[in-house]
């Protein structure tokens, strides 16, 4: 008898974990239990990535303590300045994370799984200075200190982004935007940092399976696609039409329709967009959102489907002044903290994880000698 073949694994419960609930009912999207709602309006980015690491929220001096250890790894091993150096001005900044976490690894290795937590928080602490030492460097010329004192992640890549202090909207939206990214149950790139850590191999490796994974625009991808099919539009009316030849063509709005979120929204967008719209009013880009109103009404009413995370993010990436290929690195340092909670309970409770196919290839046939062919 054969297995029945579920296309995409959609459905399939490949194991279990304490880290995140995604739309079960009664508990929607929940870290370690506690709800995204709360968590969103109460905590900053810092507090749920060390909830997410060490299962409980911190104390005030656990997370002092835990904010200045942060701090004091921001800085980038010149060997490793030397790389970013190398990768070319026009790779894409997904990229450049790609190569910068697998040449972290390459120098400073784990010592040991015991000490996962040091790599860990010093992969957090370094993924915004790379992306922005490679921006600079390829930019201006200039090799920026990727330090600073900013006690939020969020603030700390704006500073550097921007060369100075940056305003507290901007600041709180890109926290906020940071606590929803932070972790989603079995999503396809912290699955692929599961099957790498499932062969017992290294953290750096799974981080950077991981990043490879959420580039694509099926994907964590979909915030930088959103933005530009967002800014082609002059007007409401105009993205309405536009909208609506796309679906005759069949063709997929990017920010809509997700794997889990079938016929409910997806909490992360209403907050999201709250906080896109006030930003709007702040910055004066109330065209941007009126647009992706109107994209999200066309959608909904012809397609049934509901905006996901990445449709609001991006008109807020684009109101903080966050250059649209810089959106999905965004969501890899955020992902990053939810990637290390799952690579460290694969490795204390996980198996090898090697599904199997149903062969639907040719039948037994016999060798051809190579002069033969
Ligand atoms: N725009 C238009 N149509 C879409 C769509 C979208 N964004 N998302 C799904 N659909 C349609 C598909 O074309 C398909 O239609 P069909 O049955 O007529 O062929 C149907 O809805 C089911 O799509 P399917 O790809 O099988 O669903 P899935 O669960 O495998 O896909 C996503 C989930 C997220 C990959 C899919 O919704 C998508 O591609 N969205 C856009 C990318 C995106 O925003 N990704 C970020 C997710 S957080």
């Amino acid at each position: 008898m054969t297995a029945e073949i579920v296309a995409g694994l959609a459905g399939i419960v490949a194991d279990r974990t304490t880290i995140s609930t995604v739309g079960k009912t009664g508990l929607g999207l929940s870290y370690r239990g506690y709800s995204i709602e709360d968590l969103t309006r109460e905590a900053d980015f810092e507090e749920v990535a060390y909830l997410l690491l060490y299962g409980e929220l911190p104390t005030r001096s656990e997370l002092d303590a835990f904010r200045g250890r942060i701090i004091s790894l921001r800085g980038l091993p010149e060997r490793l300045r030397n790389i970013l150096e190398q990768v070319p001005a026009e790779a894409h900044p997904m990229d450049v994370l790609r190569t910068g976490c697998s040449a972290l690894g390459a120098m400073e290795p784990e010592a040991s799984p015991s000490d996962q937590l040091k790599a860990v928080e010093r992969l957090l602490a370094t993924l915004p200075g790379m992306l922005l030492y490679w921006h600079h460097f390829h930019a201006s010329g200039k090799r920026i200190d990727t330090m600073s004192d900013e006690p939020r992640l969020a603030c700390h890549f704006l500073n550097l982004l921007h060369g100075r202090a940056p305003d507290r909207e901007p600041c709180n939206a890109v926290n906020v935007s940071f606590i929803i990214y932070a972790e989603h149950e079995f999503n396809a790139s912290t699955f692929s940092a599961r099957v790498t850590t499932s062969t017992r191999s290294d953290y750096h490796s799974a981080v950077t399976a991981a990043i490879g994974t959420l580039k694509g625009p099926l994907h964590g991808g979909a915030n930088e696609e959103a933005m530009k099919l967002i800014e082609r539009f002059e007007t409401p009316d105009q993205a309405e039409q536009e909208i609506l030849r796309m679906l005759e063509r069949k063709e997929r709005i990017m920010g809509f329709g997700h794997r889990v979120y079938k016929d409910k929204p997806d909490p992360r967008s209403d907050i999201i967009k709250e906080w896109s719209r006030r930003l709007a009013e702040a910055t004066g880009h109330k065209l941007l959102y009126q647009v992706s109103e109107r994209i999200e009404e066309v959608v909904v009413r012809e397609k049934g489907l509901f905006p996901n995370v990445d449709f609001y993010s991006a008109s807020l990436y684009h109101m903080c002044g966050i250059p649209t290929n810089m959106f999905t690195p965004l969501f890899v340092f955020a992902r990053a903290a939810g990637w290390s909670a799952h690579i460290i309970e694969q490795r204390a409770t996980g198996r090898l994880i090697r599904p199997t196919a149903e062969y639907i290839g040719l039948e037994p046939r016999a060798f051809v000698p190579l002069e033969k062919r």
